[in-house]
């Protein structure tokens, strides 16, 4: 976790050394100390079998790094065995040494949606907040950009992305166990900024957007993800209870009312890429994730309706300028 400190130097992250530091110290004494989940993650990471693996490939659907024959039966077994003990594996697929991760949404679809609107990102420094295990942060790797910086406060999550890069082993890639409010703010530093999956997990749009802009240098991208309701009204669903059984859902807005938001952050050049409803093919329950999927947050008798009520998830990309 702290390795981003040590090439603080290198990185041009000197000057946010002195905040980033104690905010590490305490999530690491968390994890180490006081959470149980966190202490366990720990243990599962220890265990790991020692192995370099012959192979990567992170620019592929399907992310691949190692293969079967590095790694004796009996490694195998344990790598196996600590795949299965960080289960839910929301983001993916994975080929690990061999072991196919099907994980519950199929993510290179949205980065088929992306991939050739955006900025290219080779030489560029990135963050990817809501990261999860960080297959989105591989896919980015494999176009050579100059860091990447992932945030996810989630630690089953975070412990995935630490196991997968304990053997990819990429350098100037890094991830954080902390919300993008926790993080200290590192005006102008980011070349592009990806929010994927989390805006409507913020209590306050309007203030996480305008904490993105101001850690974009002055023509960077952000590239916004988020779920919306159908319409042009410029109006957003505050759900009464949840949405889609999610209990931490505050604001869904239509894509103009998305764009207003963007507007009074002060974005620029907004372009909406894509709106995609969720199908059952994209985001589905298999055997590396042990919670309910999609199929379970739909009305039986409405497949377009939440159990709520609500009109099902449909998710819009939009791309945005700093100036
Ligand atoms: C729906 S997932 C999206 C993951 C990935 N970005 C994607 O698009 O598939 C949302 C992720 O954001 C994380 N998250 C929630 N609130 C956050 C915050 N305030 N800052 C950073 N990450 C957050 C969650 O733990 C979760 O892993």
């Amino acid at each position: 976790m702290k390795s981003i400190l040590h090439d603080a130097e290198r990185l041009g992250l000197l000057a946010h050394a002195e905040n980033l530091g104690p905010l590490l110290d305490r999530k690491e004494e968390e994890i180490h100390h006081r959470d149980r989940k966190g202490k366990r993650y720990l243990e599962i990471l220890a265990a790991l079998p020692e192995v370099k693996p012959s192979s990567c490939d992170l620019d592929q659907d399907q992310i691949r790094i190692g293969e079967k024959n590095d790694l004796t039966e009996e490694q195998h077994q344990s790598l196996t065995t600590a795949l299965r003990q960080c289960m839910p594996w929301r983001k993916g697929p994975f080929r690990l040494f061999g072991v196919d991760i099907n994980s519950e949404w199929v993510s290179w679809l949205k980065w088929d949606r992306l991939k050739n609107h955006i900025q290219p990102l080779q030489g560029r420094r990135i963050l990817d907040i809501g990261s999860s295990n960080g297959y989105y942060m591989f896919r980015m790797a494999a176009a050579n950009p100059a860091m990447i910086l992932g945030l996810e406060p989630y630690l089953t999550f975070f412990f995935q992305h630490c196991l997968l890069n304990r053997y990819a082993a990429l350098s100037d890639h890094y991830c954080l166990p902390v919300k993008l409010d926790e993080l200290p703010l590192l005006e102008g530093f980011f070349d592009t900024i990806f929010c994927m999956g989390v805006l409507y997990h913020h209590r306050s749009p309007h203030d996480g957007l305008s904490r993105i802009r101001a850690m974009l240098r002055s023509d960077g991208e952000l590239v916004l993800e988020t779920l919306i309701m159908p319409g042009q009204e410029e109006i957003a669903l505050s759900p009464r209870d949840r949405y889609g059984k999610m209990s931490n859902v505050y604001f869904i807005p239509t894509v103009p009312c998305l764009k207003n938001w963007l507007r009074h952050a002060g974005f620029r050049s907004l372009r909406c890429i894509d709106i995609t409803p969720t199908t059952l093919m994209e985001q589905r329950r298999t055997d590396w994730v042990d919670t309910e999927s999609l199929d379970d947050f739909l009305d039986p008798r409405d497949r377009l309706r939440t159990v709520e009520g609500y009109p099902a998830p449909v998710r819009a990309i939009l791309l945005a300028n700093k100036r």
